[in-house]
């Protein structure tokens, strides 16, 4: 930014006044646009705007697009007709404008006229050759981003739930009848060859059986809470995974020993983190049979962490982090959906069953994955 701000000062004085003398402010010419181009090709809004008054004198096609209005048109506004009044906004120009600082950036809300709020990450820079004009820069607000992508997850699962739940019992009720139909027909049959087809039947409404009951499982068993410790689940979850893969496979524990008791239930938690770290290790199944498969399990303290808007003092930060080719970029957005496998044969519920469970301990779990780098981040509050 502060780089931006330097060129873009020059490209201003450059342009105001030819050469000008080392030192001199340069009066940066009016609603003259073609000065900018520098600034045109940056994606997000930038605006320079001019005392007195605080006038937009330039906006860029991001504002523009951002803001639905011509550059004309904003040029004939100041900064409070677009963004309403703000406190914090003009305190950051007034303190870069006064030369504290060269550059101010912060999180605001700002409250345009007829519009939405908007949560953005805005910079104010000074530009060195127009002591009275300032760059305002808008960035996305990580934080917002962040809690609005959360939101969707919450608002998914929850409508996931409820299908699940719907279609599970849709299914199950019909189940029992097309299989007890299916044996009835087997005794009449007079043929035993046929019994072939008979067995398909059945056996196909006994799988879809079992992967109802699980689809319904989440929802059945009560929730036992307890004080637990969670290195503790992670010892178990380790020692299941390593008795399936016992060679060619590292589970690397990186533990924080002064992490607090959790409440919760210890069944609910070892079966999330075993689903994971489960995937993980199906994931590395090249690299476990060259012997350099690597799953590390590390704990940590977060402080002042917001999950679903609610902010926690302090939360536990577990990370299950594997070396493995990563989750297909096909499947990626949707992991967390029921019935979303990247494997033959697999049911796509491990990682729903998982999120679940996470949830009703008012956690959350995200994921973050390249090749060579697989990162499931688990965050639980400490209450
Ligand atoms: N650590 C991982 N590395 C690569 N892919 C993964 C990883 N974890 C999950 N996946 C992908 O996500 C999919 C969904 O996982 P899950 O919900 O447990 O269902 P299932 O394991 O039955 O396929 C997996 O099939 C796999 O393609
Ligand atoms: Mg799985």
């Amino acid at each position: 930014m502060r780089r931006l701000i330097r060129s873009v000062s020059r490209k201003v004085a450059s342009a105001g006044a030819g050469n000008p003398p080392e030192g001199e402010a340069v009066v940066l010419p009016l609603g003259d646009v073609s000065y900018h181009q520098g600034l045109d090709v940056i994606a997000n809004p930038v605006l320079l705007v001019r005392q007195p008054g605080m006038r937009v004198v330039y906006a860029n096609p991001a504002a523009e697009a951002s803001f639905a209005l011509s550059r004309k048109a904003m040029l004939e506004l100041s900064l409070g007709d677009l963004f309403g009044a703000s406190e914090e906004l003009d305190s950051m120009i007034d303190t870069v404008l006064s030369r504290q600082f060269d550059a101010r950036r912060q999180d605001v809300v700002l409250h345009p006229p007829l519009q939405e709020p908007m949560h953005v990450h805005v910079v104010i820079g000074a530009l060195e050759a127009n002591p009275d004009t300032v760059l305002v820069e808008m960035l996305p607000n990580e934080q917002k981003v962040r809690s609005d992508r959360e939101e969707r997850i919450l608002d998914l699962t929850s409508a996931n739930k409820e299908l699940i739940r719907n279609l599970a019992h849709e299914i199950k009720n019909p189940l029992g009848g097309i299989r007890g139909a299916a044996q009835l027909l087997e005794f009449e049959l007079p043929d035993r060859s046929l019994r072939e087809y008979t067995q398909v039947i059945i056996k196909e409404s006994d799988r879809l059986q079992t992967l109802v009951d699980r689809l319904l499982e989440p929802h059945r068993h009560p929730h036992i809470v307890s004080d637990l410790n969670i290195h503790e689940v992670l010892e178990r979850v380790r020692s299941v995974v390593l008795a399936e893969f016992p060679t060619g496979l590292d589970i690397v524990r990186d533990y924080d020993a002064s992490l607090p008791d959790l409440r919760g239930d210890m069944e609910q938690l070892i079966q999330a983190v075993l689903n994971i770290v489960h995937n993980a290790a199906q994931a590395l199944a090249e690299r476990i049979a060259r012997g350099d498969a690597q799953i590390v399990l590390r704990t940590r303290v977060a402080r002042q962490v917001t999950i679903a808007k609610r902010l926690f003092k302090l939360a536990l930060d577990l990370h299950v982090i594997d070396n493995g080719p990563g989750i297909p970029e096909d499947i990626r957005e949707r992991i967390f959906y029921p019935l979303v496998s990247g494997r033959d044969g697999g049911s796509g519920l491990g990682l729903t069953l998982a999120q679940t469970f996470v949830q009703q301990h008012e956690g959350l779990i995200e994921c973050e994955s390249r090749p060579g780098c697989t990162d499931f981040r688990i965050l639980l509050p400490l209450h």
